[in-house]
């Protein structure tokens, strides 16, 4: 049967399920990637959270409730000490890594990666 068009990336990824297992699985790869682990050092859980579900309902193109100026602003500190395109790179690989050993199929991780990539500019303060 043929796709249909108009299910969200969320829907086709396999829901609130899938989505959650691949958001325990990317943090664990962020917090254990000694490039990117320093950026975490001292964030409370409850943040870690708030940033996890921001994070994977933009990559699934479902409602959030940042904006780019939030996004700015969440990240402003991060850019001071270093935060770069090459550690915004590794996120997004480390995602399609996460998604693809849960079995995610390629065209959806490269929908969810033109997704996140939409958030690079104010993320990283550009
Ligand atoms: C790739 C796109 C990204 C998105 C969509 C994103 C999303 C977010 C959001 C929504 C928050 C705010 C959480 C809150 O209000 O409490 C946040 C915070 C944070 N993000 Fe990101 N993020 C991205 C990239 C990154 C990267 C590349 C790093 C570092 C390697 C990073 C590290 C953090 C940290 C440490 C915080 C907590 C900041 C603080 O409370 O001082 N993020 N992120």
């Amino acid at each position: 049967m043929t796709q249909c068009p108009m299910k969200s990336l969320f829907e086709r990824i396999g829901g609130i399920d899938a989505i959650r297992a691949t958001v325990v699985k990317l943090y664990e790869r962020l917090l254990t990637d000694g490039r990117l682990s320093p950026f975490f050092e001292g964030i409370d859980i409850e943040t870690l959270r708030r940033s996890q579900n921001a994070f994977l309902t933009m990559a699934t193109g479902g409602p959030n409730n940042y904006t780019g100026e939030g996004l700015r602003h969440a990240h402003a500190r991060l850019v001071k000490v270093g935060l770069s395109d090459e550690h915004f790179d590794a996120v997004i690989t480390h995602m399609g890594e996460a998604m693809s050993e849960l079995g995610v199929e390629k065209s959806l991780i490269n929908e969810a990666a033109a997704l996140v990539e939409t958030t690079r500019a104010d993320v990283l303060n550009k």
